[in-house]
């Protein structure tokens, strides 16, 4: 059986790494609109895998990389126009991606099942924590409401996640939405572009180019963080125990930081590396009073996340250190990516 991997960018290219590590055969497909092709090769070389250029968009590239696959073990859709930083794509490219592709991959893989006799595979989709709006106090699990969006990469999780639900009580589908936090660390596909990179990613960059570093005045709210590897690890324990047809949200999300708290981590790292650091003389942010908790009903099946950001921050640094870095093209405060 195979793993169908619908998006090869930074956190499928890790999911691929890992399902190849652990001898699955993996068929990928992805567009090439947000990463490097030969990264993707290069990851797919000599492993029991497939990589095919296509979109989710299209139908008949759904029907012949799902028939290609088949019989799926389980379908990852991380396909997605992931960044909130306006520079990234146009709307109507995130709407068709973000809105109109899940509702044609849930189709495909419902259809591919009925077409073969056998029940539908799960569908892991890469949702996201930012699901739950800004603002969050307390304990946060699953069952806590949705709220306010402040951009269409993240309202679309919204209308994917109800899709899936559709699916599942309609059609008898088996849908897992994996809540990400924000996701940092070193993978096969690291990104440097600043409208792809996650907001310890952008920091390091900065300092290590003497960049300019700002935050955005919302940076003081507490956000929800997850390394790379803990992100692999909970989205192949997301269907592990879910009864087929059901749909059942996951959060995966490990550490709570405001931006204030991660530059703080970022350059205390860049110092120790011999980077030149201006210091404001402030001291380590203070931790927020609104600070909120995460639960996840991934802790049932053995998710045991155990990286901080913190402890990551040198391994980035050495990643990035002797690239060169050039200024990113907006001059939106540079947390403001895509997905802070
Ligand atoms: N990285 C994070 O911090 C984070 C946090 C929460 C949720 N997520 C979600 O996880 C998923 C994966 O995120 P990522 O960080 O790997 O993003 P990414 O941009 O690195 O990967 C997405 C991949 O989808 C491909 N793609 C874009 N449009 C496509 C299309 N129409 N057809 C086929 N392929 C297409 C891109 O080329 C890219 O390789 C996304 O849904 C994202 O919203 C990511």
């Amino acid at each position: 059986m195979t793993v169908l991997v619908l998006g090869a960018g930074y956190i499928g290219a890790a999911l691929i790494a890992s399902h190849l590590q652990s001898g699955d055969r993996v068929v990928a497909m992805d567009n090439g609109f947000a990463t490097d092709w030969d990264a993707i090769e290069r990851l797919m070389d000599g492993g029991p895998a497939k990589l095919v250029r296509g979109d989710i968009r299209d139908v008949s590239s759904l029907a012949s990389v799902i028939s290609d696959a088949w019989p799926v073990r389980v379908v990852y859709l991380l396909a997605a126009q992931a960044s909130a930083n306006p520079d990234a794509a146009t709307p109507e490219y995130t709407e068709e991606t973000n809105l109109r592709g899940p509702r044609l991959v849930l189709e495909a893989v419902r259809d591919a099942s009925r077409a073969a006799g056998s029940p539908p595979p799960p569908v892991v989709y890469g949702s996201s924590f930012h699901l739950y709006g800004p603002g969050l106090l307390g304990e946060i699990d699953e069952a806590c409401p949705i709220g306010p969006q402040a951009d269409l990469s993240h309202l679309s999780k919204v209308y994917a996640e109800r899709l899936g639900e559709m699916h599942a009580n309609r059609d008898g589908m088996t849908v897992v939405p994996v809540r990400l936090g924000i996701v940092y660390g070193i993978g096969p596909v690291t990104k440097r572009d600043f409208r792809f990179v996650t907001v310890p990613h952008a920091f390091a960059l900065r300092r290590l180019g003497g960049l300019p570093v700002t935050v955005n005045p919302s940076g003081a709210r507490p956000l929800a963080f997850c390394h790379l590897d803990d992100a692999v690890a909970a989205l192949r324990l997301a269907p592990v125990g879910i009864a087929p047809g059901a749909f059942a949200p996951a959060n995966a999300a490990t550490e709570v930081l405001t931006v204030p708290e991660v530059l703080f981590r970022v350059d205390a790292s860049a110092r120790e590396f011999g980077v030149v650091v201006p210091d404001a003389g402030l001291g380590e942010p203070t931790a927020s009073a609104g600070r909120f908790r995460v639960q996840s009903r991934l802790a049932s099946v053995g998710w045991h996340p155990r990286r901080d950001v913190a402890g990551s921050m040198p391994g980035i640094l050495r990643h990035y250190a002797g690239q060169p870095v050039s200024a990113p093209r907006s001059d939106a405060p540079n947390d403001l990516r895509r997905d802070t």
